[in-house]
């Protein structure tokens, strides 16, 4: 390959690496830090690029004067030998060690504000890991799944474990990662034993996360969703979530696309069979706990943990072959077994029906 051809395609290369970096949102960045947790890493990231920075223009600018200074010429003979030189030997053992110093110090320091007890006054959430979702538990006993609520401003204690393996939660733009260990059997107020987060979350918006511990066959689709509001809107998310579905909603106020008739029939199957033994729906005799609260499923933005857009489709889509949207998963489908269930043998019209009204709880 020609130099020029090579010199254009890196060119082109390097552009693309450009405007890839310009285009388009980054809902998992890491550099872009929505709470006072996220900021001590991004000022210890910053603090740290800045002095590897120094150190590059440094050692280049040392390099590119060695290779002119005492390049060779025609009539050059053999360079001066350093080698044991005591100065310099001392001079490179010194250095490093004085910069590993100036790095070191900041980053326990932000070890220790990361780790720090809870702020007064902090909401305390459970998250529980599952294979392979999130389930957020309140205070005031509501629960909910793969979508957490927050309100901005306020402090909040995540009291993370897991009832299988080990999980990370990591929803970068609101801090690093923290393992979700299974935890059984831990004596009533040994708090300790949990793994916790603390922050202040202090814009409004919606944050991606993902587990970040590798936890079984659908381990990259266990994502999750922190949605950071108002405290007002949050107050209504809660009282809306305590009022839940005792009756069917009013066909005026179905979303659209749903048929009434189909919704009060999707009610009564699911009402009749085993999505009850692992569901909840708030105000019905759904209480399973083994799986996610469906209690608002609607309003999700969501499902199957982040991985599909919550629509009637998709839910027939998980319905159907929960296996063949996330390998692993504990929910039978229509053909196929899950977790210890048989398949459950509906037909297509039973799933749309049950899908309907899954979505009308909002
Ligand atoms: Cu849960 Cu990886």
């Amino acid at each position: 390959m020609k130099l020029s051809n090579i010199l254009r395609g890196s060119g082109t290369l390097a552009a693309l690496v450009l405007l890839a970096a310009c285009a388009g949102e980054y809902p998992q960045s890491s550099i872009d830090p929505k709470t006072d947790f996220a900021q001590v890493i991004h000022d210890l990231y910053g603090l740290v690029t800045w002095f590897t920075l120094v150190i590059l223009i440094v050692t280049w600018g040392l390099l590119a004067y060695v290779l002119v200074r005492f390049r060779e010429k025609p009539d050059s003979g053999t360079p001066k030998q350093i080698h044991g030189h005591l100065g310099l030997e001392v001079a490179w053992t010194i250095v490093p060690a004085l910069i590993v110093v100036a790095i070191a110090v900041p980053t326990v320091r932000a070890v220790f504000a990361t780790q720090r007890p809870a702020d007064e006054g902090a909401m305390v959430v459970e998250v529980v890991g599952h294979q392979f979702w999130w389930e957020f538990r309140y205070p005031d006993g509501v629960v909910t799944a793969n979508e957490l609520h927050l309100p901005v401003d306020r402090p909040v204690s995540l009291q993370l474990h897991s009832l299988d393996v080990i999980h990370s939660f990591w929803v970068p733009m609101l801090g690093g990662k923290r393992d979700v260990n299974p935890l059984r059997a831990v004596p009533e107020g040994d708090e300790q034993r949990y793994n916790w987060l603390h922050f202040t979350p202090n814009e409004v918006g919606e944050y991606m996360g993902q587990c970040a511990e590798f936890c079984g066959p659908s381990h990259s689709l266990m994502g999750l969703r922190v949605v950071v509001e108002s405290q007002a809107d949050f107050d209504a998310w809660r009282a809306e979530w305590q009022e839940g579905h005792a009756l069917p909603a009013p066909a005026a106020e179905l979303a659209e696309g749903l048929d009434a008739e189909t919704v009060v029939q999707g009610r009564e199957l699911v009402m009749n069979s085993t999505c009850l033994a692992c569901h909840a729906i708030r105000g019905t005799p759904a209480q399973g706990r083994v799986g996610p609260n469906l209690t608002l499923l609607g309003r999700r933005s969501t499902l199957a943990a982040g991985w599909l857009d919550n629509s009637v489709e998709s839910l027939v889509r998980w319905i159907t072959a929960p296996q063949d949207v996330k390998p692993g998963v504990k929910m039978p489908g229509v053909d196929a077994p899950g977790g210890n269930f048989p398949p459950t043998g509906y037909t297509p019209e039973q799933v749309q029906a049950i899908a309907q009204y899954l979505y009308s709880l909002r």
